[in-house]
């Protein structure tokens, strides 16, 4: 495997202070190469700039991909804003950073259109909204198709059928033990969509507040390192990206992987790691796809919610493809994913 930043340009990356806030905001424009990149804005505390400058240009790569993977005529790119560790924002300094980075995506020209990501939501979308028209989900009384999070989990459950049935021999959830790392937008309905498929669960949050949440959902409660490496069938990674390495890997105790976070995996080479080990790991690529797809095809193609989420839940098709190439020809799902996306983009160029 070859590591993401060698093999892949950026078409154009912006960073800027901006002019009311004084934070560092970074939007990088990785391909437009299928049509309008896309990619969510990301709110995030870095120890330095710099570490926001990185995120920005390994997920907007995946966006990428993800954007081919998932068949939409679009490209990747995200913005990150790089808060100071230890940084709050009151009401007025998050419109002026939100404003900011309204600017700098209006500078673009439409080259880019921004959505929520972690740190972010439809109300933020509408205050980007009020220096540049390109800005998904808002709320839907502002116009927008609305908070992406529940297409997004119904996707993941898509995936983690198909998943099943591929690694279980039955897409039945009800018989199998789920360990959800994360429960913020996304993993908290997740969580709960899982808990009306009657499935057993275990779950976790840096913030403790949350397991009111997991208790409502029947779910066990763990630290995050336990939750990580719980004796389960599946993992389902839900905080941010990073956390399969060559350190956690070996402690891992689950059967496969599937879950909504970005960028899971610390570097590509971690996928061979998983695969050595028998973990079937289904790329973040195609499992996290579900709010780009519902969000396009409501906002741009303007089709009903009925057709939407049909085409969120195809999600389960493109999986189960990607995870019998890649047991036909002895690869990873990873690269097979890779190798698809990147003939999709090769073949698309117009
Ligand atoms: N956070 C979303 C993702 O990573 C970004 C997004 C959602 C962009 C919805 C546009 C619309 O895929």
């Amino acid at each position: 495997a070859t590591d993401i930043d060698t093999d892949t340009t950026h078409e154009q990356v912006v960073v800027r202070r901006g002019a009311r806030s004084g934070l560092p905001i970074v939007v990088a424009v990785h391909s437009t190469t299928l049509g309008q990149a896309i990619g969510g804005c990301r709110l995030a505390h870095y120890p330095h700039w710099r570490d926001g400058l990185d995120d920005a240009l390994r997920l907007s790569a995946a966006m990428s991909d993800k954007c081919a993977l998932a068949g939409l005529p679009h490209g990747g790119g995200k913005t990150v804003v790089a808060l100071p560790l230890g940084m709050t924002l009151d009401g007025a300094s998050r419109r002026a950073v939100l404003h900011d980075v309204g600017d700098v995506i209006a500078g673009l020209g439409g080259t880019y259109a921004t959505g929520p990501d972690v740190g972010t939501g439809p109300d933020d979308m509408v205050t980007i909204a009020e220096r540049t028209p390109y800005a998904f989900c808002r709320p839907v009384g502002a116009g927008g198709s609305g908070d992406s999070s529940e297409h997004t989990a119904v996707g993941v459950l898509a995936a983690l059928h198909a998943l099943c049935a591929e690694r279980f021999g039955s897409s039945d959830l009800s018989t199998r033990r789920f360990a959800v790392l994360g429960l913020g937008r996304v993993g908290g309905h997740v969580l709960r969509m899982l808990a009306g498929a009657r499935a057993t669960l275990v779950a976790s949050d840096v913030d403790d507040s949350r397991r009111t949440l997991a208790g409502a959902a029947g779910a066990a409660w763990a630290s995050p390192q336990d939750c990580l490496t719980a004796d389960v069938d599946v993992l389902v990674p839900a905080a941010l990206g990073g956390l399969l390495t060559p350190r956690t890997v070996p402690k891992l105790r689950c059967a496969a992987i599937a879950g909504p976070a970005n960028n899971q995996l610390d570097t590509p080479a971690t996928a061979d790691l998983l695969h050595q080990r028998g973990i079937l790991w289904a790329p973040d690529i195609i499992v996290s796809a579900g709010g780009i797809i519902h969000a396009t095809a409501v906002e741009l193609h303007h089709e009903t919610p009925t057709q939407a989420t049909v085409r969120v839940r195809g999600i389960a098709d493109t999986l189960t493809d990607i995870l019998r190439t890649a047991r036909a020809t002895g690869s990873t799902p990873a690269d097979a994913a890779r190798s698809h996306a990147r003939h999709r983009i090769r073949s698309g160029r117009h």
